[in-house]
């Protein structure tokens, strides 16, 4: 794990002492993988999944990015019970060549990033409010709403990342995220294991500040895509905000000025790398990309900030 702090820290704005006791983390040598047992999911997980989704969809619809809507429409995702991972894993495999991988619970990074760099995508078969999930959590200090949960729980992972995976030049974005942590966490540039948790929190700080929590500038194009015109600046394509009816209504009032809790600032790699987040609470902050291509770029034409040398 990556977590303990090291002698950089001090160069990170925003430091938040992220953690959550009691809670397993898989990693590579444990037994991780465990598929849904979708004839066993209950009527009370299904009526939560609905609920959850219902809520969201018609601002999902005025406030999503074009690549969230058209995944979405591709893939079985219901909207009124559990998705079924077989079900989807394979359109997905066919578009992209991703597949889900049924997994246990949190993953460590080096887990995390070995899958991704894979094409493969962790998900997770307990809902937030479940007593599944109470059962899982039993003891452990995790905020369970129906607005949001920092745990991954199946809401998040399929609602909110899934769709984004139909895309090719997304998914490749998210491959080559998978291959840079992986290329950290062994150090392949022998940097020792000071600067190498220094890197990996920077690449995990722009992980959550773009495909966790970012907006894109809204053009207008994808209006056509929608039932009600998008009447903010900004597009949703973070998977945080997707999933959490707290973070997107957050957003709809920061952007129409009913709200300032957070701000909106300008895409900077240099910064966001550099900034650390709060998974616990409603953001702060979220940084505005101009395109999807822009991010892509950025992101490709950049890495020498996740290869810090001290
Ligand atoms: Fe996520």
């Amino acid at each position: 794990m990556v977590s303990q702090s090291t002698k950089y820290d001090h160069l990170f704005k925003n430091v938040i002492p992220n953690t959550i006791d009691g809670i397993r983390i898989f990693g590579k040598n444990d037994d991780y993988v465990k598929p849904q047992n979708y004839d066993n999911v209950l009527n009370l997980e299904n009526r939560i999944w609905a609920e959850l989704f219902q809520n969201l969809e018609f601002l999902l619809d005025q406030y999503a990015s074009r690549e969230y809507l058209l995944g979405m429409r591709t893939l079985p995702i219901p909207n009124n019970m559990f998705p079924e991972f077989e079900a989807i894993s394979p359109l997905i495999e066919n578009s992209t060549g991703w597949t889900l991988v049924p997994v246990a619970g949190f993953l460590d990074e080096e887990l995390f990033f070995d899958i991704n760099k894979k094409r493969q995508f962790p998900v997770t078969d307990i809902i937030r409010q479940s007593p599944r999930f109470d059962e899982k959590y039993a003891g452990v200090d995790i905020q369970n709403d129906e607005g949001y949960t920092p745990e991954p729980d199946i809401f998040h992972d399929i609602q909110g990342h899934i769709p984004f995976l139909m895309n090719k030049k997304y998914a490749d974005f998210m491959w080559e995220i998978g291959v840079l942590g992986d290329e950290i966490i062994i150090d392949e540039r022998g940097l020792g294991p000071d600067l190498m948790a220094h890197n990996l929190k920077r690449l995990q700080n722009y992980a959550w500040w773009t495909y966790e929590f970012g907006l894109i500038s809204n053009t207008g194009e994808s209006d056509r895509f929608r039932r009600a015109a998008n009447d903010m600046d900004y597009e949703i394509y973070g998977a945080g905000i997707i999933s959490s009816f707290d973070e997107i209504t957050n957003v709809v009032k920061c952007a129409k000025g009913e709200s300032e809790r957070s701000r909106f600032l300008p895409y900077n790699m240099e910064e966001m790398v550099m900034t650390c987040f709060d998974y616990s609470n409603i953001q702060d902050r979220y940084y505005v990309i101009e395109s999807m291509d822009s991010l892509y770029d950025s992101f490709r034409n950049n890495q020498e900030l996740f290869w810090f040398e001290g």
